[in-house]
């Protein structure tokens, strides 16, 4: 059998000691859904069509970060990721790059019913699936639209496919779904998967993020304890790492449930996460005010070396933090839906 010599990879570290090991590729900035913390109800521009890349773009950009940069996990994001065009087919392009990442995709769920199984057979290993409420007209007034039942649908197709562990994200919002906590918990350990809290971000088109009126990871779990006892897990805590979640065991069961206090108990030291638009810009943050263009040389000739080295210089500038307490923070000029999560 014939080897192939692979290059060593050169790490994307900054100069805070952190290295980026995982690439968060925003497909579309496009959403079936308007969830009030992300986007406005109407009035956003899309990009347009001939600025955002294509298929064989992602590919390539994807493959210089997993063969000379060191990428290991690839996550497909949006806007909403399912309204890409082939996507199955991008996921086995990922799957069959010479150094294969681990692929992971965050969706609504909108559509996943009938395509779990092709992404699962693609090459997809992990999902993760945004879910804020059990209630139809909660649903409605969070993400003005009426489809709670085929993101109740995806979920269970994500299970049968056998992308497990199914994560789901949760985002509170004061007076809107806060009295969810303990319903969803049930829910999620009676269908066996597993439920993340995200304190909410100050990401929303319309900048009507509150610091005051958050609901703050120490309030869910206050909420959770009324009826779970909740213990972190040693095992769980040394294993961390990077990962944004804070796990906690429920007490006589094999059930986690996960805190994920960006804004409370921030996790940047230990960030380990890069992003690219759906239009070719790399990101060093989810809160970044720069990005750096890498559509403009992978259209006019650049040599992935040449790629590869403006994606280092962008990196090794990230900031220690993401600044939301100082008086000076200003939030990004794309809303979450055009970055990804
Ligand atoms: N704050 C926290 N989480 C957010 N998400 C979207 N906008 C925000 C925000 N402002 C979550 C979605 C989805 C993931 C991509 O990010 O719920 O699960
Ligand atoms: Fe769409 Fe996700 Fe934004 Fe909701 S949070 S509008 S599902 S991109």
């Amino acid at each position: 059998m014939s080897s192939v010599l692979l290059p060593t990879p050169r790490p994307l570290a900054d100069r805070h000691g952190r290295v980026a090991t995982d690439l968060r590729v925003s497909l579309t900035d496009r959403c079936n859904l308007r969830c009030t913390y992300c986007m406005p109800a109407e009035g956003l521009e899309w990009l347009p069509n001939d600025e955002v890349l294509t298929d064989r773009e992602f590919l390539r950009l994807i493959g210089i970060g997993t063969s000379l940069l060191g990428i290991r996990t690839v996550r497909l994001t949006g806007g909403e990721p399912l309204l890409r065009k082939g996507l199955e087919r991008l996921v086995a392009g990922i799957a069959a790059l010479p150094t294969r990442p681990r692929i992971a995709l965050t969706t609504n769920g909108i559509g996943l019913a009938r395509r779990a199984q092709a992404l699962a057979d693609a090459g997809l290993d992990r999902i993760n699936i945004s879910l804020d409420t059990l209630d139809p007209e909660t649903f409605h007034r969070l993400s003005r639209r009426r489809r709670l039942d085929d993101v109740l649908a995806g979920i269970a197709a994500a299970q049968q496919a056998g992308l497990q562990p199914v994560k789901i994200n949760t985002v509170l919002m004061r007076g809107i779904n806060d009295h969810e906590a303990l319903p969803l918990l049930r829910w999620a350990i009676d269908q066996g998967v597993q439920l993340r809290f995200i304190e909410q971000m100050p990401l929303d088109a319309q900048h009507g993020w509150n610091r005051q009126t958050m609901i703050t990871a120490g309030e869910i779990l206050e909420q959770l304890s009324a009826e779970f006892s909740l213990a972190e897990d040693p095992q769980d805590r040394a294993a961390r790492g990077s990962a944004p979640a804070e796990l906690f065991r429920i007490a006589g069961t094999d059930h986690r449930v996960g805190v994920i206090a960006a804004v409370s108990q921030p996790f940047c030291g230990a960030c380990d996460r890069v992003r690219l638009t759906s239009d070719g810009q790399l990101r060093n943050c989810l809160f970044a005010r720069t990005e750096q263009d890498l559509r403009t040389p992978l259209r006019s000739g650049a040599t992935d070396e040449q790629i590869a080295d403006q994606w280092v210089s962008a990196v090794a500038v990230k900031l220690p933090g993401h600044g939301i307490d100082d008086p000076s923070f200003l939030q990004p000029d794309r809303p979450m839906s055009a970055i990804g999560g």
